[in-house]
């Protein structure tokens, strides 16, 4: 069985939705770059080891990568898996974890890197936002695109309301993503996400909820 780590700063409704979900993968460690994140009490509950890397402890991004590392590569888990995890990564990080390391982000890039994707999708005027599961790389929010679910942006929309939507569908993406990846479907190939044995029309990568694809 495929072995996971997740990491967190927050929350942690993502990392909850994959544990829930019953993904056939060990989840070996949580581990949290802020102590107080809620979804740590959470994997402690749920028995799964947790471990904080507080990173105002360390000088540089550096110093607090290589030690976010080091406790990420005691487990060696096969897929590590961002999940609400708010920091950016030096290029080293990204390199050590290539073509297993997933984050997912709320709209649907290579719109709307970075923070308030949802008032931001409002303030444009966009009528479809949405969820995006990528393969990391180097650069923020960018790499292969593995999954995107459509989401939309109807006309009395708060960021709130619009961000609870996209919450439920990343709740739904996250893990099927992780299952693909646990039971060796989903694999990186000349920089492009690709998943094995689909007989879906839009590659089982696209969700457009309420269309049929
Ligand atoms: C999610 O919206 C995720 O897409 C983004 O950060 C948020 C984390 O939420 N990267 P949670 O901690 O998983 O509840």
């Amino acid at each position: 069985m495929k072995s996971v780590v997740i990491l967190i700063s927050g929350r942690g409704s993502n990392m909850r939705s994959i544990v829930e979900a019953g993904v056939p993968a060990r989840i070996c460690a949580v581990i949290s770059n802020r102590p107080d994140a809620a979804g740590l009490d959470y994997a402690r509950e749920h028995g799964i080891p947790t471990a904080v890397v507080d990173h105002t402890a360390f000088a540089d991004r550096a110093a607090f990568d290589a030690a976010l590392s080091a406790e990420i590569d005691r487990h060696a888990p096969d897929l590590v898996v961002l999940a609400g995890f708010m920091r950016i990564l030096t290029p080293e990080f990204v390199d050590r974890y290539r073509a297993r390391m997933i984050n997912i982000h709320p709209s649907l890039l290579p719109a709307f890197t970075g923070l308030h994707t949802h008032r931001r999708a409002i303030e444009a005027g966009c009528k479809v936002a949405g969820v995006t599961v990528h393969f990391v790389t180097g650069e923020l929010d960018g790499g292969p695109i593995i999954a995107q679910t459509a989401v939309p942006v109807l006309p009395h929309d708060s960021e709130a309301t619009l961000a609870a939507r996209v919450l439920a569908q990343e709740h739904v993406l996250y893990p099927d993503v992780v299952r693909w990846f646990a039971t060796g479907r989903l694999s990186l190939r000349d920089g492009r996400a690709v998943l094995a044995d689909d007989d879906t029309p839009a590659g089982g990568a696209l969700r457009v909820p309420g269309a049929d694809v």
